[in-house]
């Protein structure tokens, strides 16, 4: 039931609404009521299952989780949703994505790493995709991962191979209404956009501040701590200084591959211990030292579980480094675009990993080596610990208001008890009711809130079609030799599912033209 009270609280709240620096007008608010809810208490740092409660969010904040027997004060014009039967989730965090590249989809569903390299990757793609391209592809990337409970994403933004296209990318983001960590990338390219270039284009971004006031604030990503000269390392970490970012990504390949951006580097550049969150995606060859780093500095690694599988990239050891660590998805035109999906995958393979230290003792495991709730807080929480936001990724008073609401009587949801393991185990983004960035609605009642979705359809596909008709004319590389001068290439066995002749491997682009 609600209750008009003028509670000191409430009347604090007009003021608020009709104070803002913008004079914007009153505080719009919103009570979802009845339902189940995944909250966070901050106080034990564990997730707590609030039953037959409620949610009110005012503008875009959290203002009060609550029992529906206690007496809280509504704000007057509140809209209440009736969640009865259903599941209330904090909005899903990715920490690792590559938003551009939605135009691939299902081009590379067979692809591995030393391929996508040459065809896929930044460098690979650098003379091919326009601003029109960059944009409506960030945009449409954005706009699926928000349907699917994503609200807050950190984009590593490597497809920027002009000032030009590093802006259709930050526009993309800005127009998507999702929560985008815009990691603005400062790359070595052969097409003539210098680092002295990328680095005016970041200085105009921060200064024109066309984020502000968005969803959106501005990052850096960049690869090149490991490899490139002491000074380039240290334009740009000024740049980054006196762009004021607010967050640094690099990807930490190691290994094989190269790219050995880890802590121990960037600490040498005393680039760790710093107040700005640093994020290392990968990390699958990440050190004991390393990790000790990130634990003294509080810094993050993402880790991208079906990105692992598919490409093969590292040994299934960062199972070490889960409490410095959150989720990514990485290449998501390859395959999927939800953190659920990243959620489930790591927790079964994390499973695997420790099981099978068992069985090869020929013993018999007893216990489960890792839960549900811990996966959900890689998905969510942890996302928000790795950007320094203790604001994101939780449902509690003062809290984002980034909600996801998903349906509790779905075929395969119907008879669950317990909301974690149904969120993590049984849902997929169809189950995906109403998703709120910052109070906002993006998804409601299972559409996206977008305008104009059908006209933005039309312009991707027209994009999408254009790349994939020339990739389908780009021919394989033949990898032979060594990859980068590091470690030799090797053909990987591949499988045989039929019975007799054949394979089963399959030709499905034959028919594409
Ligand atoms: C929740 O509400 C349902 C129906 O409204 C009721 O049957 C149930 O007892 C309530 N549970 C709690 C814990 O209050
Ligand atoms: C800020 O955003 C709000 C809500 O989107 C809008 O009403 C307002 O005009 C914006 N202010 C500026 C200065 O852009
Ligand atoms: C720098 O960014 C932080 C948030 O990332 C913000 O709180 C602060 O006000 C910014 N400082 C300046 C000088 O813009
Ligand atoms: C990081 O800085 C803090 C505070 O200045 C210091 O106590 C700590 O030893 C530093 N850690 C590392 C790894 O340098
Ligand atoms: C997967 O690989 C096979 C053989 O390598 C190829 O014929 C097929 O077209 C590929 N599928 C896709 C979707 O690329």
């Amino acid at each position: 039931m609600l209750l008009f009270m003028h509670s000191p609280t409430f009347r604090c709240l007009v003021a608020l609404c009709f104070c803002g620096i913008l004079g914007v007008s009153r505080a719009s608010s919103i009570l979802f009521s009845g339902g189940t809810i995944i909250a966070f208490d901050q106080a034990t740092e564990a997730l707590q299952v609030l039953r037959n409660s409620s949610v009110l969010v005012v503008d875009d904040r959290i203002v009060s989780l609550f029992d529906s027997r206690l007496d809280v004060t509504i704000p007057e014009g509140t809209e209440e949703i009736d969640v009865t039967g259903k599941i209330v989730s904090p909005g899903f965090v990715d920490t690792h994505r590559h938003g551009w590249q939605t135009g691939f989809k299902t081009i590379a569903s067979n692809t591995s790493l030393s391929e996508y390299f040459v065809r896929y990757g930044e460098f690979a793609s650098q003379d091919k995709l326009t601003a029109e391209d960059v944009y409506i592809g960030q945009l449409a990337g954005l706009l699926q991962t928000l349907n699917a409970g994503v609200t807050t994403i950190l984009d590593h933004a490597h497809g920027s191979w002009s000032d030009e296209t590093a802006q259709a990318g930050l526009d993309g983001s800005i127009d998507s209404g999702a929560r985008v960590f815009h990691g603005f990338t400062v790359h070595a390219l052969t097409n003539g956009y210098s680092i002295t270039d990328q680095l005016a284009k970041l200085q105009s971004v921060a200064q024109e501040g066309k984020f502000k006031n968005t969803s959106v604030s501005l990052g850096l990503a960049y690869d090149g701590f490991s490899t490139a000269t002491a000074e380039e390392v240290n334009s740009v970490i000024d740049a980054a200084k006196q762009a004021n970012v607010s967050v640094v990504t690099t990807h930490y390949g190691s290994g094989p591959w190269g790219s050995d951006n880890s802590p121990e580097v960037l600490h040498s550049y005393n680039f760790l211990n710093i107040s700005t969150p640093i994020v290392f995606s990968h990390a699958n060859f990440l050190t004991t030292q390393g990790a000790s780093l990130l634990r003294s500095t509080n810094q993050y690694v993402s880790t991208a579980p079906e990105s692992k599988s598919h490409f093969g990239v590292g040994p299934q050891t960062a199972y070490h480094i889960q409490d410095q660590a959150a989720l990514g998805v990485d290449t998501h035109s390859t395959f999927s675009a939800d953190i659920i999906t990243q959620a489930r995958i790591w927790l079964q393979t994390v499973r695997r990993t420790l099981y099978v230290q068992v069985l090869d003792k020929w013993n018999v495991p007893t216990n489960n080596p890792m839960s549900v709730n811990q996966a959900f807080l890689l998905a969510t929480r942890h996302g928000g610990l790795a950007l320094r936001r203790q604001d994101i990724g939780i449902l509690a008073e003062g809290a984002k208001a980034d909600v996801v609401v998903f349906s509790g009587d779905s075929p395969g949801l119907l008879g669950w008890v317990d909301p974690v393991a149904a969120v993590v185990l049984h849902s997929h983004v169809g189950d995906i009711e109403h998703v709120l960035v910052e109070g906002r609605f993006v998804k409601r009642d299972g559409k996206l809130m977008v305008g104009n979705y059908a006209g933005i359809q039309q312009r991707f596909l027209k994009s999408a079609r254009r790349l994939q008709h020339l990739w389908k004319e780009t021919p394989y590389p033949a990898l032979e030799g060594a990859f980068n001068d590091i470690a030799d290439y090797e053909p990987v066995k591949e499988v045989d599912t039929l019975r007799g002749d054949g394979t089963g491997r399959g030709c499905h682009l034959a028919g594409f033209h």
